[in-house]
C-alpha cells in the first residue's frame, strides 16, 4: 500500500513523503485494514524498528485534523518522550480546518501540576507517571482526549512501572468510554490478552525491515538459527572480543550489552586496547575532537577521563551511572558512526533508538541480590536483538549470543533463538505498589464509595488476568491503612480523601512516605540541622536510589550516626534487636551523608572516590531528593510548622544546585553553576551588584569564564558592556569556557 493511498488529509501525506517514505510496511498495511483509521482499538504488536510509530502519528493527525480530536502519547521513558516530540514536530506545519497550526506538546516534569496551559495543545506526549499525576490532578483537557497511544505497552509486565501504566490505562478507559487506544508493543506471547483487556483488536507479526540473523558464537564459530555458520578471526582470547574486532574491521559497529556496569566498562577497555591499530587516520582525528567534548562535558572525574581515553580509540561504555549529557554525546557519535564499540547495560535496549549492524549479548544472566544469578527472560533478549540491523543502511543485522561450551551453545539456542517471548503479566496487586493507586483513586474522585473503589480495580488488567478476589484483599488492607492514617474519611455520604490524603496523591508519593514525613516533622529531633531533614526523605520508601553501605563502610557509618544522633528525627535501631533494620537505617545515613556532602560543594569526582556515587545516580538522587524535601516543605505547611518551612525553601535550592547557601544569588544567574558561582565568589565577586560593578575584563581573566559567558553574566547582573569594550576582549575560548551548561 502506497501512502497516497491512505484515507488521511493530503498535507499530511505530504509531510510524510518528505520524510522519505513512500510505501508502507506490512505491519502498518496489517494496522490499517484493522481499521485503525476508523477509530477501532488496535494492539500492534512487532518487532522493534518495523514502524509502529508512523501508524501512530496518522491516528493521531486522522483525530486532530478530521475529529477535533485530542491525542495524548504515553511513553515509558522522558528521553523516548524527547525522541517522539522531535518526530511529531514535523507535522505542525500543517493547519487545522480552523485555520490554526496542529499544537505538538510534551510535558515529563513536576509532578504536582495540573499543567493548564497543555490544554493548547492538539498532540499531548508525556511519560505514563507523568500522565498518572495529571489524572490525579483531574487536568481539565484530559476529558477532551479522544485518542490515547502507549508506546511499548509490553511494560505492563514491569513490576516497578507495569502497574502505573496500568491504572492510568483503566482510567482513561473510565473517563471517556468512547476513547480510542492504540497500543504499540514488542511480540508478546499473550498479545490477545492485552488487546482482549483493552476491548481492542489485535495484529502481531514478525515482519522486520532489515533481517535478523540471530546465532551463538562458541570460540570462533558463529551458529545461525537457519544453519547457517561463520569463522571468525582470534586475536586474544575472550571471544566477545574477537567478535567485536571482526565486525570493526569489516566496517561496521557493534552494540555490547553486559549485565553490569563493571562488565561495561571492562568490555569497552579490552575492545579499545584493541581497536588502536584498526581504526583509520580520519576517524581517530574525529574521535580526538569527540574526546575533548566528552571531557568538557560536566565536571571533570575519573569516569569522564577514562570515557574520553576510550573514547579516542573509537570505544565506550554507556550505563546509568554516567550523566545525561555523556550519554547523549555517546549516543550520537555512535549514530553518526564515530564510535565503533559501544558497551552497555540493558537500559540502552529499552531507551532510545540506537541500531547496530550487530548486538553481541554478552552476559545472558544478571545478578540481583537477593536473588543470585538468573537467565534473563525471552523478551528481553528479543528487545536486545532487535537493535541489531540499521535501517536504511544494512540489509541485515546479527545478534550474538556467547556460549563457553557445546552444551551452552545448545542451551542458548533453544531457550533464546529459537524460544518465543514469555506471557506478560500484571504486576498490580503487591501493597507497596497499589496503595498510592488506591488512595488516588479516592482524592481525584474516581471513586466515591468503597464499593467503587474495588469496581475500579476490577477493571485492570490484573483484574482480568487474575482471580479480582486476590486484588480485593490487597484493597482492603491499604484501606483500612488510609482510614488509620486519616487520609480518607467515610463519616460523611460519601468516601472522601482529607486534606492531607489530597495534598499526598497530588505530590506523588507513596502514602507511607508522607507519614514518615509528617511523624518525622511533628516529633523534632532534639536539633535540627539540615542533615535532619536529609535524612528524614532518606527514610522514606520513594527515594531513590537506594544506597547499599559497603562493608567497608559500615565502622564509619556506625560512628556518622553515633555523632549525628541528636539530629536523626527517628531514633535509631538498636544493632541487636534487629541487624536488618540497623543496616536499612546505616544506609540511609549514608544516603543523607552524600546528600549533606553535595550541598557543601563536593566535587562529582569525591563523591565518586568518597562513597562510589557516580554522576548519574547523584543527579537521580538529587532529583529526588528533591521532590521528597518539597513534598516534606508541603507537609510542613499543612501541619504547621512554622519554623520548617523556610528552612526547606533554601535546603531544596541547596539541593537543586549542589551549593552552600552563600552562592545561592549566584547560582540562579542563567550559564552560572557551581563551579563559576565558586569561583565568582572566591575571588570576591559575592553578590549580583559586585558582578554589576566588576569590569568585564576582571571576569574574563577568572578560569571557566570566557568572554561570551562573562558577557552574559554582566548583563545579567544589570551591568553595561560597551561594544568597543566586548570588541577587544571577545576572543577564541576552550569548550569549558564557552559552555552554558548548567554544571558549570
Ligand atoms: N513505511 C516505511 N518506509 C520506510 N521507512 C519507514 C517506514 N515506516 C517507518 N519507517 C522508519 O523506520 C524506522 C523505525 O520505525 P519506528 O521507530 O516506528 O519503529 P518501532 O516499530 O516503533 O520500533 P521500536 O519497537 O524499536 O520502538 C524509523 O526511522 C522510521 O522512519
Ligand atoms: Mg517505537
Amino acid at each position: 500500500m502506497k501512502v497516497d493511498e491512505l484515507s488521511v488529509p493530503k498535507r499530511v501525506k505530504e509531510v510524510i513523503k518528505k520524510s522519505g517514505i513512500i510505501e508502507l510496511y506490512p505491519p502498518q498495511e496489517e494496522a490499517i485494514s484493522a481499521g485503525v483509521l476508523e477509530g477501532n482499538n488496535i494492539v500492534l504488536a512487532s518487532p522493534t524498528a518495523s514502524g509502529k510509530t508512523l501508524v501512530a502519528e496518522l491516528c493521531a493527525l486522522k483525530h486532530v485534523l478530521e475529529r477535533n480530536g485530542k491525542v495524548i502519547y504515553l511513553t515509558p521513558l522522558r528521553a523516548l518522550a524527547n525522541e517522539k516530540y522531535r518526530e511529531l514536530k514535523k507535522y505542525s506545519t500543517i493547519l487545522k480546518p480552523n485555520g490554526r497550526r496542529v499544537q505538538v506538546g510534551i510535558s515529563t516534569g513536576d509532578f504536582d501540576s495540573s499543567d493548564p496551559w497543555l490544554e493548547k495543545f492538539d498532540i499531548i506526549i508525556c511519560t505514563n507517571e507523568k500522565a498518572d499525576s495529571l489524572l490525579r490532578h483531574r487536568s481539565k483537557w484530559i476529558d477532551e482526549i479522544s485518542l490515547v497511544v502507549t508506546d511499548e505497552v509490553h511494560l505492563l509486565n514491569d513490576s516497578e512501572r507495569g502497574p502505573t501504566l496500568e491504572v492510568v490505562l483503566a482510567r482513561l478507559m473510565q473517563a471517556n468510554p468512547e476513547i480510542q487506544i492504540l497500543a504499540l508493543s514488542a511480540t508478546i506471547r499473550n498479545v490477545e490478552e492485552v488487546a482482549d483487556w483493552l476491548k481492542a483488536k489485535y495484529t502481531a507479526t514478525e515482519w522486520r525491515p532489515v533481517k535478523l540473523n540471530e546465532g551463538v558464537l562458541l570460540d570462533q564459530e558463529i551458529q545461525f538459527k537457519d544453519g547457517a555458520s561463520m569463522q571468525i578471526g582470534k586475536n586474544s582470547r575472550n571471544p566477545a572480543l574477537n567478535l567485536a574486532i571482526h565486525i570493526v574491521k569489516s566496517g561496521n559497529q557493534a552494540l555490547i550489552f553486559a549485565s553490569t556496569r563493571k562488565n561495561a566498562v571492562s568490555l569497552a577497555k579490552k575492545v579499545a586496547a584493541e581497536l588502536d591499530n584498526v581504526i583509520s587516520k580520519p576517524i581517530k582525528r574525529s574521535l580526538t575532537q569527540l574526546a575533548t567534548r566528552v571531557q568538557a562535558a560536566g565536571e571533570r572525574t575519573r569516569i569522564s577521563e577514562l570515557l574520553a581515553e576510550l573514547v579516542k580509540k573509537g570505544a565506550a561504555f554507556h550505563h546509568a551511572g554516567l550523566s545525561g549529557t555523556h550519554r547523549r554525546l555517546l549516543e550520537d557519535a555512535f549514530r553518526e558512526g564515530k564510535i565503533k564499540i559501544l558497551a552497555a547495560t540493558p537500559t540502552l535496549a529499552f531507551g532510545v533508538n540506537l541500531p547496530a549492524r550487530m548486538v553481541i549479548i554478552h552476559d545472558y544472566r544478571r545478578y540481583e541480590v537477593g536473588y543470585g544469578y538468573y537467565p534473563i527472560p525471552v523478551l528481553e533478549y528479543k528487545q536486545m536483538a532487535g537493535r541489531a540491523g540499521r535501517p536504511r543502511y544494512d540489509k541485515a543485522g546479527e545478534a550474538i549470543l556467547i556460549a563457553k561450551t557445546d552444551d551452552e551453545q545448545d542451551y542458548l539456542m533453544e531457550s533464546y533463538v529459537l524460544a518465543k517471548p514469555e506471557r506478560i503479566w500484571s504486576k498490580l496487586a503487591v501493597e507497596r505498589i497499589l496503595r498510592p493507586h488506591v488512595l488516588s483513586t479516592i482524592a481525584a474522585q474516581y471513586a466515591t464509595s468503597e464499593k467503587n473503589v474495588y469496581d475500579f480495580f476490577g477493571k485492570t488488567f490484573y483484574a482480568y488476568q487474575y482471580d479480582p478476589k486476590a486484588i480485593k484483599v490487597v484493597i482492603t488492607r491499604i484501606l483500612k491503612f488510609l482510614y488509620d492514617e486519616q487520609m480518607i474519611d467515610s463519616s460523611g455520604k460519601e468516601l472522601l480523601a482529607t486534606k492531607f490524603g489530597r495534598r499526598v496523591s497530588e505530590l506523588y508519593i507513596d502514602p507511607v512516605s508522607a507519614v514518615f514525613l509528617r511523624d518525622g516533622l511533628l516529633n523534632r529531633a532534639p536539633t535540627i540541622t539540615d542533615l535532619s531533614f536529609l535524612h528524614l526523605v532518606a527514610h522514606t520508601p520513594d527515594v531513590y536510589p537506594k544506597l547499599r553501605p559497603y562493608s567497608s563502610e559500615v565502622d564509619e557509618l556506625v560512628l556518622f550516626v553515633e555523632q549525628h544522633r541528636e539530629e536523626f528525627m527517628f531514633e535509631p535501631p538498636r544493632e541487636l534487636d534487629d541487624p536488618l533494620e540497623f543496616e536499612e537505617f546505616l544506609g540511609e545515613a549514608k544516603l543523607a551523608w552524600v546528600m549533606q556532602s553535595w550541598i557543601e560543594e563536593y566535587t562529582e569526582d569525591r563523591m565518586i572516590e568518597r562513597f562510589r556515587v557516580q554522576p548519574g545516580d547523584l543527579y537521580r538522587l538529587t532529583d529526588s531528593t528533591k521532590w521528597l524535601l518539597y513534598a516534606c516543605h508541603e507537609m510542613a505547611v499543612l501541619f504547621k510548622q512554622r519554623d520548617m518551612v523556610s528552612k526547606l525553601n533554601v535546603l531544596i535550592e541547596r539541593s537543586t544546585k549542589g551549593v552552600k547557601a552563600e552562592l545561592l544569588p549566584l547560582v540562579h544567574l542563567d550559564g552560572v553553576g557551581r563551579a563559576r558561582a565558586r569561583i565568582l565568589y572566591n575571588s570576591g565577586l559575592k553578590t549580583i551588584s559586585d558582578l554589576k560593578r566588576a569590569p568585564l575584563s576582571r571576569l574574563i581573566e577568572l578560569p571557566l569564564i570566557g568572554s561570551r559567558v562573562a558577557k552574559r553574566i554582566k548583563e545579567q547582573a544589570g551591568g553595561f558592556v560597551k561594544s568597543e569594550e566586548w570588541k577587544k576582549l571577545d576572543k577564541e575560548e576552550s569548550p569549558e569556557q564557552q559552555s552554558l551548561a548548567k554544571y558549570y
